[in-house]
C-alpha cells in the first residue's frame, strides 16, 4: 500500500479528483494526508470530509524558503510518503527539498511544457497565439516547471477564448490526466530514463 501525500494551496479540485479516483478505482494506495501552506485553503474541507488527515504548514510564518521547506519535509517524512503530489501548490521549492524526493514528487502545470512556465499560463498562451493549449503532469526537478513529462492533455484555443475560459476547460482535462498519472506511479508503471518517462502500459486508450 503506497502512501500518497498531496500538497495544496487553494481550491484543491485536482486533489479531489485524485482522492475520488483512488476510491472509485480502489487503488492499492492510501491518501495519507493533505498538506496546505495556507490555513484557509478550501480544499482542506473536502479532505476532512473524506476522513483524510490534514496538516497546515503556514508558509508566511517562516523567515526563509529553506526553513519552510524543512518543516514541510519533516511533516511529509513523519507520514512516510512514497509519493508527493503537488496539486495547485503555489510555492517554489528549494533544490534540497526537490532532491530529497527525487523521482517521487510530481506536479501538474497548466501549459504544454516546455512552453509557458511560471504564472498566468493561459494568458501566455493567448499572447503567443497558440492554437493548442494544455496541461502537463511531470516529475519535479530543481528547475521550475521542468522535469520528465509523464502525461499531457490539450484543448483547442478558439477566437473568443479568454484566460478564464481556457482555465475552466483545461481543468476538466487536468482532472483526467492527473489521477491517471498518479495511478500509473502507484502501479509502478513509470520509469524515468534521463529526461524521459517510459510508461509501461498500453496508452492507446488514453
Ligand atoms: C490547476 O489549474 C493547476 O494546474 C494549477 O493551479 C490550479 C490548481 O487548481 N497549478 C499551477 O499553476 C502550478 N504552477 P486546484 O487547486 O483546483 O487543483
Amino acid at each position: 500500500m503506497k502512501k500518497i501525500v498531496i500538497l495544496i494551496s487553494g481550491r484543491g479540485s485536482n486533489m479531489q479528483a485524485i482522492v475520488q479516483a483512488a476510491q472509485r478505482e480502489q487503488w492499492a494506495a492510501e491518501i495519507a494526508a493533505v498538506i496546505s501552506n495556507k490555513p484557509d485553503a478550501a480544499g482542506l474541507q473536502f479532505a476532512q470530509s473524506q476522513g483524510i488527515p490534514t496538516v497546515v504548514v503556514e508558509s508566511k510564518t517562516f523567515a526563509s524558503r529553506e526553513s519552510f521547506d524543512l518543516a514541510l519535509q519533516q511533516e511529509i517524512d513523519k507520514i512516510g510518503a512514497d509519493l508527493v503530489v503537488l496539486a495547485g501548490f503555489m510555492r517554489i521549492l528549494t533544490p534540497a527539498f526537490v532532491q530529497h524526493y527525487e523521482n517521487r514528487i510530481i506536479n501538474i502545470h497548466p501549459s504544454l511544457l516546455p512552453s509557458f512556465v511560471g504564472l498566468h499560463t493561459h494568458q501566455q498562451a493567448l499572447d503567443a497565439g497558440v492554437k493548442l493549449h494544455g496541461a502537463t503532469v511531470h516529475f519535479v526537478t530543481a528547475e521550475l516547471d521542468h522535469g520528465p513529462i509523464i502525461d499531457q492533455a490539450c484543448i483547442r484555443v478558439s477566437n473568443d477564448d479568454t484566460a478564464d475560459s481556457l482555465a475552466q476547460r483545461l481543468l476538466e482535462k487536468e482532472h483526467i490526466i492527473y489521477p491517471r498519472a498518479v495511478r500509473l506511479f502507484v502501479e509502478d508503471k513509470l520509469e524515468v530514463q534521463g529526461d524521459r518517462v517510459l510508461i509501461h502500459t498500453d496508452t492507446s486508450q488514453f
